[in-house]
């Protein structure tokens, strides 16, 4: 056996599946319109480029720190605790190549072969690999539409086990949108406290949120639950920064110097441009974000509109992120035939639109929840019109009446 068992056991990422099928099909001339990014169709801001220049020109270019630079992890402090209410001191914060290694750091320290880590669903993709990885594993609890996607402290309590080390929490949601309030996160903090459960809070959408949702941080609640949460949050979405590769964690020091030996090891430290002009990012202007957050609520509210008007169809208005995450288990039990075979799942459904509409969108089984399909609305209003359009027709024609 060449491959490791590990390794074996790794899915690959059907994101990347379905944005590499876009890809080719772009490249064979067809008009592919994406609705599966999963970061802004935005640039970063002029003040954050030029930073990243002066680093270069400065010379900037060496090895830094493996855990992060002072600059940076001060800048980091400094936001935590003014958009957080949240304190924390130097050697509770690591710097790494994007939120995603910060997250694979964070379960490989806190996690030993067996362990149990509960994951609310619909999740994003990472989760479940990275956790089984560490060789621990996924304890799904599942969400639903009714409850705005949102985990009840109740349904947490039933499934922990004396196995259970850790809970994943993502708020704002990535693929639902889901944002948690202060008594919903009390009553979970609760149960942390009660059954000695670390919480891992990935916050990376923390700064797009909509209409009254307020984001908060479980550690801020009190000094106790702040002992059990690692923080996750990053650069990528907030300042239109994915391919610069900066997130950071906040947590307990043991937890964060555990990150850092992996990290250490493994890449050392995270590009040094990228962190000088991260530290630009969290100190510099601030209005780019709130330019595209507005950009985001208007396609938000439009393709939410047009996806509830598909009959069969029903998504509800995402509170944060930029996705929405329409229900089409009625569309899937109505049946629609496709190359004389009827199409019985997410992932053909959204196979059927890429082949026959090219609009390239993420089937829910990707975030283990079947029924369910994933459009992202950072790319423009024009692309969104259009293939919204083009869905439209081929549900209408394939599987009528399908227009209300
Ligand atoms: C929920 C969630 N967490 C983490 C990440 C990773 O972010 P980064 O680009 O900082 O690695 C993503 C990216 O899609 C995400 O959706």
């Amino acid at each position: 056996m060449t491959i490791s068992e590990r390794v074996k056991n790794i899915n690959p990422s059907q994101t990347l599946a379905v944005t590499a099928q876009a890809l080719k099909m772009k490249r064979e001339g067809k008009k592919v319109i994406s609705f599966a990014a999963g970061e802004p169709d935005f640039n970063t801001p002029e003040n954050i480029k030029k930073e990243a220049i002066s680093a270069i020109n400065e010379d900037f270019t060496h090895y830094t720190a493996s855990s992060g630079i002072i600059e940076l992890k001060e800048a980091i402090i400094g936001k935590l605790k003014k958009d957080n209410i949240v304190e924390y001191i130097p050697s509770e914060i690591i710097v790494s190549n994007g939120a995603k290694q910060c997250l694979f750091n964070a379960i490989l320290t806190l996690c030993n072969p067996g362990d149990e880590v509960l994951l609310p669903i619909p999740c994003w993709v990472s989760y479940t690999e990275q956790i089984k990885f560490a060789q621990a594993v996924p304890i799904f609890t599942n969400t639903y539409q009714e409850e705005a996607f949102k985990l009840s402290a109740a349904q947490v309590e039933e499934k922990i086990s004396p196995k259970t080390k850790l809970l994943i929490l993502n708020s704002p949601n990535n693929p639902t949108g889901a944002v948690y309030d202060k008594e919903e996160l009390k009553k979970i903090a609760q149960l942390l406290l009660k059954y000695n459960i670390y919480c891992i809070c990935d916050e990376i959408y923390e700064k797009l949120i909509y209409d009254n949702a307020k984001h908060l941080t479980i550690a801020s609640l009190n000094d106790e639950v702040k002992a059990k949460t690692i923080i996750i949050n990053g650069v990528s979405k907030s300042y239109a920064m994915t391919g610069w590769r900066i997130g950071y964690a906040a947590g307990p020091e043991e937890i964060i110097s555990g990150m850092s030996k992996i990290q250490g090891h493994s890449t050392s430290n995270p590009n040094s441009i990228a962190q000088e002009a991260s530290v630009e990012a969290l100190l510099g202007r601030q209005d780019t974000i709130e330019e595209m957050r507005k950009a985001f609520d208007e396609r938000r509210k439009y393709m939410v509109e047009r996806l509830n008007k598909i009959e069969g169809v029903s998504c509800l208005n995402p509170s944060g992120a930029f996705y929405a995450f329409p229900n089409v288990s009625d569309v899937l039990k109505r049946g629609i035939e496709y190359k004389d075979k009827k199409i019985e799942n997410s992932f053909e459904l959204s196979d059927f639109i890429l082949k026959e509409a090219e609009v390239a969108l993420i089937p829910g089984s990707a975030f283990e929840a079947e029924g369910y399909l994933r459009l992202s609305y950072a790319t423009s209003m024009e692309d969104i019109k259009e293939g919204l359009d083009r869905i439209e027709k081929i549900f209408v024609s394939k599987n009528r009446p399908l227009t209300r």
